[in-house]
């Protein structure tokens, strides 16, 4: 393992420690065989057609998990999951519809998951959008928080049963280094005030994603699951070139691979040191602070206040018994 020093130098650079620089430096002292067997359990990432959520599916696949990939376009889907079946050898690989972006769909897929497989072990929330323009989703929410915030909490919420059911489990929320540059406007989550800039409304989704890791560590402490958020560094994905052109253009030669960039989803979901903590934020195997700039920092208040809001608007807080999402199953 390289000194912490060099790795924080690594970390506070950005540019040496999200490129593939960084990662090779950090790898050199891993040993990629001390990774346990997966066999006997059950992840499901989302996102899983393209990129990191690719990538990491057939990390999980290669340790000997079972593996469901969720996508929201079943040509993508099937294509993805023989991609996994080929390159990992592994059959028990499947694949589950379900745009994330609209309520209803995150509720009939958690249904019909919860039903068929039963048990959980590793949920990694990956599936993200950048959009250049304001959009709104099917329910009406702005696409991005849709997308990145509100689907994954109410999803995360709804499979609390299966993964409670395997305990330990761990749930993986894949945020950016770029949410380091924003704080979260509690009265504006959805960028309707202000002129919108498709950059500053994702990273304060990455923001939330990190908030909401804290709130959800605490609130299912107890019940053996644990809570990681995580960000890959700058990673040669498709969503990365389509949704960042001109960055992509300037930094490609520096990205890191999917497969880099899914190391450390991998590894919090299958090491011994991912199911030892609950609710912080890494990158490259190492835990990282969750502020760099003073005006991106928020109380517990603002965590709560946010945690709140995604159970208004995803209807957790109907006061039903099973509503809130630390209620036990
Ligand atoms: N690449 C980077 O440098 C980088 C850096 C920091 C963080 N990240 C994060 O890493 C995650 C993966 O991104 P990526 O770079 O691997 O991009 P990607 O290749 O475009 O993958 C994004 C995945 O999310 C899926 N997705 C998007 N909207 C969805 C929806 N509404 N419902 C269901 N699935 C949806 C996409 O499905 P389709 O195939 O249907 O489009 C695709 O599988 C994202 O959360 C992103 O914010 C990436």
């Amino acid at each position: 393992m390289i000194g912490s020093l060099v790795d924080t130098v690594l970390d506070r650079t950005v540019l040496g420690g999200y490129t593939q620089a960084g990662y090779r430096i950090r790898s050199s002292g891993w040993d990629q065989a001390e990774l346990p067997s997966m066999e006997g359990k059950v992840v499901l990432v989302t996102g899983a057609t393209s990129g990191l959520g690719l990538a990491s599916a057939e990390g999980f696949a290669c340790l000997g998990a079972s593996v469901h990939l969720l996508a929201r376009n079943a040509t993508r889907g099937e294509r993805a999951s023989a991609q996994v079946r080929a390159n990992s050898h592994s059959s028990d690989v499947h694949f589950g519809l379900c745009d994330l972006s609209d309520l209803s769909a995150v509720r009939h897929f958690a249904e019909s998951f919860s039903a068929d497989v039963q048990r959980l072990d590793v949920l990694v929330n990956n599936a993200g959008a950048l959009v250049a323009e304001r959009t709104l989703s099917v329910d009406g929410f702005e696409l991005t928080f849709a997308t990145n915030v509100l689907g994954p909490f109410l999803l995360t919420k709804l499979l609390c049963p299966p993964l409670r059911a395997s305990a330990p489990a761990r749930v993986i929320n894949v945020s950016s280094g770029g949410m380091y540059t924003q704080r979260v406007h509690l009265a504006d989550l959805q960028s309707a005030d202000t002129q919108y800039d498709g950059p500053t409304a994702y990273a304060r989704t990455k923001r939330a994603q990190v908030m909401l890791t804290e709130v959800a560590a605490e609130r299912l402490a107890g019940g053996g699951v644990v809570v990681h958020a995580m960000h890959p560094g700058w990673v040669d994905t498709p969503g990365l070139e389509s949704s960042l052109p001109h960055f992509y253009r300037a930094t490609k030669w520096l990205l890191r691979t999917p497969q880099q960039g899914a190391d450390t989803i991998v590894w919090l979901g299958s090491s011994p040191t991912g199911a030892r903590s609950s609710g912080g934020f890494w990158h490259d195997r190492r835990q990282r602070p969750t502020h760099r700039l003073p005006r991106t920092k928020e109380t517990f208040a603002d965590r709560e206040a946010l945690w709140g809001q995604c159970e208004r608007l995803t209807g957790l807080d109907a006061g039903t018994p099973t509503s809130h999402f630390d209620d036990q199953p």
